[in-house]
C-alpha cells in the first residue's frame, strides 16, 4: 500500500521534476521494462539517486530496498500524483494562430485535460473547426461554463485582451489556467493555478547559456 500525499507542502521543485520522471518511466514501459534501480534511473535521467528518492519521498517513496522501483506501478502512480487519471475539462480562450496550433498538436488527453470548448470574440471565427471543436463567440461562454463546468482555461489572447477574460472566467468557476498570454494573472489571484509559457523566455535562458558556455 502507498501513502499518497496531497501534494500539500510539495514543493514546486519536485513538482516540475515530475512529468520528467512520468516521460522517462513512460518509455521504459514501452520497452517493456519492468523494474528499475535508483541509481539506473539517475545515469538514464542525469538526476542523481538521493534526489530520486528524496523527491519521491515526498510521496510514500514507492522503492523497496534491494529491488529498486517496480517501472509499470511507479508510472501509473505517479501518473495519479499528476491528477492524469482525473482529466480536466478545459476551453481555450483565442482561436488565433497560437491557439489552433495549441489545440491541434497538443496531446490534452495524455496530459490529464479534456479541451472541451473554444471560444474567440472574432465572429468572423464562429462555427469554424479547430482540431474537432467548432469555434464559438464569446457571449456563449457563460451558458456554456455553467451548464459543463470546465475548470481550466487556455489563454491565447493579447495581454491587453487578459485581464478581463479572466475576471469572467475565475467568476465563472475556472481554476487554472495556461496563460500564454503574457498578462501575470497570479499577482492578482493567489489562489489560481497558473502555468505561464513564455517560449521567449526559454529562448533568452538558451541565448543567456551559448553566451555563457
Ligand atoms: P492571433 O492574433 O493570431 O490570435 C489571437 C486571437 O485572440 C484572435 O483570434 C482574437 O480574435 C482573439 N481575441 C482577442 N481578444 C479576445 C477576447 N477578449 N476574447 C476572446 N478572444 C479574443 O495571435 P496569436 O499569434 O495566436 O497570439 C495570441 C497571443 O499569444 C498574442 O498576444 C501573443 O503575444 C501571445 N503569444 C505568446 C507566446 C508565448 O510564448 N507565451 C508565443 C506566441 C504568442
Amino acid at each position: 500500500m502507498f501513502l499518497l500525499n496531497k501534494q500539500n507542502g510539495v514543493s514546486d521543485l519536485v513538482i516540475n521534476r515530475l512529468p520528467r520522471y512520468y516521460r522517462f518511466l513512460g518509455e521504459l514501459v514501452a520497452e517493456g521494462e519492468k523494474r528499475i534501480s535508483s541509481r539506473e534511473l539517475s545515469e538514464k535521467m542525469g538526476i542523481t539517486a538521493s534526489q530520486i528518492r528524496q523527491d519521491l519521498n515526498c510521496f510514500g517513496g514507492f522503492g523497496q530496498q534491494g529491488y529498486g522501483y517496480n517501472i509499470d506501478m511507479l508510472y501509473e502512480e505517479i501518473g495519479k500524483i499528476l491528477g492524469l487519471d482525473k482529466p480536466s475539462k478545459t476551453i481555450l480562450i483565442g482561436a488565433g494562430n497560437l491557439g489552433k496550433a495549441i489545440a491541434t498538436h497538443v496531446s490534452f488527453n495524455e496530459k490529464g485535460f479534456e479541451l472541451i470548448g473554444v471560444f474567440d470574440k472574432d465572429l468572423s471565427l464562429t462555427e469554424k473547426i479547430i482540431g474537432e471543436l467548432k469555434i464559438n463567440s464569446m457571449d456563449k461562454l457563460e451558458d456554456f461554463c455553467l451548464k459543463n463546468k470546465p475548470e481550466c482555461a487556455l489563454l491565447c489572447i493579447p495581454k491587453t485582451a487578459a485581464a478581463n477574460v479572466c475576471e469572467k472566467l475565475i467568476s465563472l468557476g475556472i481554476k487554472g489556467f495556461w496563460n500564454f498570454s503574457h498578462y501575470d494573472l497570479s499577482v492578482k489571484y493567489k489562489n489560481i493555478a497558473v502555468e505561464n509559457v513564455h517560449l521567449g523566455d526559454s529562448l533568452m535562458k538558451l541565448s543567456y547559456r551559448i553566451k555563457n558556455q
